[in-house]
């Protein structure tokens, strides 16, 4: 079975989530369902993705109980100023009861103009992101062990300074991207310090990923008799973060949760390996190129 990381609240959480991003996990033979039969527990959605109340449907079909299942979705950047109602439509989406509700960017947008609502503080006004949180904490507080924990997605050591000045509550997750390409580790420790795990979305840098050919992860995944992918969640286990890879191909399925374990000195290499010529690198331009153009050309490095 996958192990699990305990979150600074005691909740546990999976080491290997499925990522439902872009999986096309409607209708027939999508494999969402076959996920939780190959023994995956974790369960990554959106409100963006579209696909809660198909991840709901699964969830209640699966024959397993709530609690045996961790799921985590996420406060659309539209709905920052309805964080109550966001959060209640999503709790009816999936069965009553969400394991980790996140905050997924820090810009909040207007859907009707496409513009950011006011981000960053102008007189004493607080950005966005820390009117959103402190909405998201006292949702989380009344919503009587519904929502089992609450954390952030997209945010920098600069967004989460001002955050945490006003906090209450500490996120207990902070989902960024990351792999070999992007391990981001100076926000990691800085994160690990403050108690906030670290989950890594696209961590195999998504289709047609150059991390699949990189020769160290091939060398390294040969001799275990592994692949590269089994080789990436091995590395990003032993640096404590959680991954959410994405597959609706049964043999991938199981293998990404199928645990391999590396040396340290494997881990260590495979952490400098983004110093190499040219592969320090974003791999996740889908995510990047929406978010610009929706957010108004801000990007999360502009505000971190
Ligand atoms: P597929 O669904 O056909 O398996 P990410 O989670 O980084 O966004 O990556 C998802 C992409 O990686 C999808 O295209 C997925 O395709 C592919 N993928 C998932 N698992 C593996 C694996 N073990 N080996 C190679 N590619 C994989």
């Amino acid at each position: 079975p996958v192990p699990y990381f305990t979150l600074n609240n005691g909740v546990k959480m999976p080491a290997v989530l499925m990522g439902c991003w872009q999986g096309d996990f409607e209708g027939e033979g999508k494999n969402l369902d076959l996920a939780i039969s190959n023994g995956y527990r974790g369960l990554d959605t959106a409100t963006q993705y579209k696909n809660e109340a198909i991840v709901g449907q699964v969830i209640a079909e699966s024959g397993l109980s709530r609690d045996q299942l961790f799921v985590t979705t996420k406060l659309a950047n539209s709905e920052h100023h309805d964080v109550a109602g966001a959060l209640s439509r999503s709790l009816e989406k999936l069965g009553g009861q969400i394991d980790l509700y996140l905050m997924h960017w820090p810009q909040g947008v207007d859907q009707s103009t496409g513009a950011l609502f006011s981000d960053q503080s102008s007189g004493n006004e607080l950005p966005d992101y820390v009117r959103t949180w402190k909405e998201m904490e006292k949702a989380y507080k009344a919503s009587n062990g519904k929502v089992r924990a609450i954390g952030v997605s997209n945010f920098s050591i600069k967004t989460f300074t001002e955050l945490l000045k006003h906090a209450e509550v500490v996120p207990a997750v902070n989902q960024i991207e990351g792999h070999p390409y992007l391990p981001e580790a100076e926000l990691v420790q800085w994160s690990n310090e403050r108690k906030i795990h670290t989950s890594l979305y696209s961590p195999l840098g998504q289709s047609n990923s150059p991390l699949l050919k990189d020769d160290l992860l091939n060398s390294i995944a040969a001799s275990h008799n592994a692949t590269v992918a089994q080789v990436i969640f091995a590395w990003a286990i032993a640096n404590g973060l959680s991954v959410n890879p994405r597959s609706t191909n049964p043999e991938r399925q199981v293998q990404n949760i199928t645990l391999i374990t590396l040396t340290d000195e494997e881990v260590k290499r495979i952490d400098t390996l983004h110093k190499e010529d040219g592969k320090h690198t974003r791999l996740c331009n889908v995510a990047w190129s929406k978010e610009n153009s929706t957010a108004g050309g801000w990007t999360l490095q502009q505000l971190g």
